[in-house]
């Protein structure tokens, strides 16, 4: 069986690697990187099951699809359990297995990274953003992120935390919205003991548990305005007193802050300190929310979409066209975070190989009738998938590529350049 499969799967171009017994594939494994496993249930030694189990120990990602001549519906659970990717009885039907093992390679070449921290994105305005990360990061200066909801403002602010010289310390988060602007102080602060009534025990703060990394200060403009005059004494000093006490700790803390609110506009109007503002953003991303960068729609998709097959197990490809439309049409009102959570459900809703409006909820079943200023935008990113299909579908000769399309060659070489796909 061994021998047969690595004889099919090398005469499709694929590089195999094929040993015996699940110790030798673990050895193995720490010195070759590999994209799918396929192994037995029944083997000499180590079986498939705790094969996979000792993979998941040792955190070795990698999608396994198990065979076997005697499945039965527990070991299936159970190798589902354990983050099987599918499980093929023998006699296997070799062709259904191939082109399972296409979808996880196209997959693959797709998304060469695989974490849900890395911030994906093809769009110009987010690149520049990029950049300025790079240059901030090193630095102890104060930025403040804003962006509308579930734009990946504090995807942001751990990145930068992790660019930083501050990378090995901590990255405490602390949303100053969900605390009672009376607590709030004492969260950020900590106090002594016995600094009032209930206080037993003295207590470090948020701003002490980040010492030696980074603080986010999250929903900034929700902060009071006294609040805020102590916040502003420790940017400008660098220093803070625990409640309760007069002795003043230093704080070696680079200060983050991030909020949904158009905060200039709240410190010219006076419900935000102007001087804290100033302060705040001495570097100042603001993220553009998705429905004005529809260029990254697609891509965020495909990278959803092999996150939560990995997650759940499933293999689904793409969208379908009808899809991809009402994907490339829809506002996103929510954003990435909207965006993800639609993926994610679908992936677990759907069936086949491509997503349906059948696995989407109601809003996502028709093309939404989009606003007028969002029309550029749209043509770009549409026109930008419609090359992609060709290019793929031509395996990248562009000549014929602009034949499938219908419009010159040459035409085809001027939109791509205008859309940065060169
Ligand atoms: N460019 C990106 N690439 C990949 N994932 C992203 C990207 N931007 C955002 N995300 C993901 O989208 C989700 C929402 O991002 P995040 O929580 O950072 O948004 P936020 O701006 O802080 O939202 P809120 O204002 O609601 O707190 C997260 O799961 C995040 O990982
Ligand atoms: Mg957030």
């Amino acid at each position: 069986m061994c021998v047969s499969l690595s004889k099919i799967l090398g005469t499709y171009g694929y590089t195999v690697i094929s040993v015996q017994n699940a110790n030798k594939a673990i050895d193995s494994l720490q010195s070759e990187p590999v994209d799918l496993i396929i192994s037995d249930i029944r083997m000499p030694g180590m079986s498939g099951l705790d094969f996979l189990k000792e993979l998941h120990a040792i955190k070795k990602d990698v999608p396994v699809i198990m065979i076997s001549g005697y499945a039965t519906v527990d070991t299936v659970v159970t190798a589902m359990k354990y983050g099987a990717l599918n499980f093929y009885e023998k006699p296997i039907k070799i062709p259904k297995l191939l082109s399972e093992i296409a979808h996880i390679a196209e997959a693959k070449a797709r998304h060469p990274v695989l974490s849900e921290k890395e911030i994906i994105t093809q769009n110009p305005v987010i690149l520049e953003k990029l950049r300025m990360i790079e240059k901030a990061a090193p630095t102890d200066a104060p930025v403040l992120i804003t962006g509308e909801s579930g734009t990946g403002k504090e995807l942001f602010a751990s990145a930068l935390h992790g660019k930083s010289r501050r990378s090995g310390g901590p990255f405490v988060k602390i949303n100053c919205a969900s605390i009672p602007e009376s607590l709030l102080e004492n969260e950020l602060f900590g106090h002594e003991k016995g600094a009032y009534t209930d206080a037993h025990c003295a207590y470090r703060g948020k701003f002490e548990q980040a010492e030696g990394g980074t603080i986010f200060l999250d929903e900034i403009a929700e902060m009071s305005i006294p609040m805020q005059a102590k916040l502003l004494r420790v940017l400008q000093e660098k220093e803070f007193e625990r409640l309760g006490s007069d002795h003043s700790v230093k704080a070696d803390v680079r200060i983050i802050a991030a909020t949904n609110k158009d905060v200039a506009m709240m410190a010219k109007s006076g419900t935000f300190r102007q001087d804290l503002f100033y302060r705040l953003s001495v570097i100042h991303l603001d993220i553009p929310p998705l429905r004005e960068r529809r260029d990254d729609i697609m891509l965020l998709t495909n990278h959803f979409l092999f996150l939560f097959n990995t997650q759940y197990g499933k293999t689904v490809a793409g969208l379908s066209t009808e899809v991809k439309e009402i994907f490339l049409l829809h506002s996103w009102l929510g954003n990435i975070r909207e965006l993800k959570n639609c993926i994610e459900r679908a992936v677990i809703f759907c069936e086949g190989s491509l997503v349906t409006t059948d696995d989407l909820p109601s809003q996502y079943k028709s093309v939404e009738t989009p606003r007028q200023d969002d029309l550029q935008g749209i043509y770009e990113a549409v026109t930008r998938e419609v090359i992609l299909e060709a290019l793929e579908k031509s395996g990248g000769n562009r000549q014929r590529a602009s034949e499938l399309l219908n419009i010159t060659r040459r035409t085809l070489y001027n939109k791509m350049q205008k859309l940065g796909m060169e």
